[in-house]
């Protein structure tokens, strides 16, 4: 099977995205390009070590940490501001302001920074502190809430002051705003299956606002041949999947469709921090939490199938959470 340029297969993970990347800077250089042209376009890198063996499944990973704010996020917030700019919700002299567990408020931060928007964000007071130090030096401004509340509590508060002074605010609402979900329907999902060569056979993401999974979803749904579409959930509501929701626990976000997926999967915090590790030293991958248990589902459902091609996102990189003690255990 032929794979697009972008396709790193089969020598697998760091060493084909060296590859890659060497490829990339060897061709003609395109010219400059904007902040906004680096977002999306994510290498597809091959899990194979994984599996082991000659298996006839194929596991890949969309190495979403490398767009320029460090995570998936990056693509949603990106649409939601062009958006709000078409719609002049989002003009000069407006403030962005959100509810984020932290990667969309990097985004934000990121974009408001390069576009000339003052950002101001609601999060949790136990967001790793190199969130915070990352949105503190793209000058955002933080509003930290409750931790036991997790991103809940940043979300009420949020709207709170949303509702007391709407006309100084373009508030996105990234759980409730189709702009989001939009944004994985209109580049992630064509990506997966052009870089596949519309091979993929199972999709599975982790819940957060749900936008990758209702996003990549959809538009996977719409193609020639069934792709299986599952989702991932923390499997309580007290985790350490930072970015991902216990729904059954939760605020359900507003984009949120419980009926899109096949299949429902729940992990465990400790299966995601090994996977963190073994992506690390087995596959040169430094990728964060909820990407450790989007490749632990995904690598249950791979060990179940006789073939089939498997595909899941490494939503960010490791970069954020080195602080964490799960490294030394
Ligand atoms: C690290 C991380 N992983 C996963 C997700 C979930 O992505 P989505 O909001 O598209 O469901 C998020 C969302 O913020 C995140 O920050």
């Amino acid at each position: 099977m032929e794979f697009g340029p972008r396709f790193a297969d089969p020598m697998g993970s760091a060493a084909a995205l060296l590859e890659t990347a060497m490829a990339a800077s060897a061709a003609p250089s395109p010219g400059p390009v904007k902040l906004f042209d680096l977002i999306g376009n994510t290498p597809l890198v091959s899990l194979a070590q994984l599996l082991g063996g000659d298996s006839r499944v194929r596991l890949f990973a969309k190495a979403e940490h490398m767009n320029p704010g460090g995570s998936v996020k990056d693509r949603p917030a990106a649409n939601m501001i062009r958006s709000g700019e078409r719609d002049g919700s989002l003009r000069p002299g407006k403030t962005i302001i959100d509810a984020t567990s932290g990667n969309t408020g990097i985004a934000y931060a990121m974009i408001g920074a390069a576009k000339g928007y003052p950002v101001k964000l609601f999060l949790p007071r136990n967001a790793s502190p190199e969130r915070k130090r990352i949105l503190a030096a793209y000058g955002a401004e933080l509003v930290l809430t409750d931790p036991a509340l997790q991103t809940d509590g940043a979300i009420i508060a949020c709207r709170t002051e949303y509702a007391a002074h709407p006309d100084r605010y373009f508030y996105p609402d990234q759980y409730g705003n189709p702009a989001n979900w939009q944004a994985h329907y209109e580049t992630t999902g064509p990506e997966v299956w052009s870089q596949t060569r519309g091979a993929v056979t199972h999709f599975v993401a982790g819940l957060g606002t749900s936008g990758t999974l209702m996003g990549v979803g959809r538009y996977l749904r719409e193609r020639e041949h069934p792709v299986r579409i599952v989702s991932l959930q923390p499997s309580t509501g007290f985790h350490g999947l930072e970015g991902l929701k216990h729904m059954e626990s939760s605020i359900q976000p507003g984009i949120y469709d419980p009926g899109l997926a096949d299949q429902n999967v729940f992990v465990d915090t400790e299966a995601a921090y090994d996977m963190v590790k073994r992506l690390a030293r087995q596959t040169g991958l430094m990728v964060g939490i909820s990407s450790g248990a989007n490749v632990h589902a995904a690598l249950q459902l791979a060990r179940d199938l006789s073939e089939g091609v498997v595909v899941t996102v490494l939503c960010d990189g490791a970069e954020k959470y080195l602080s964490e003690r799960f490294w030394e255990d």
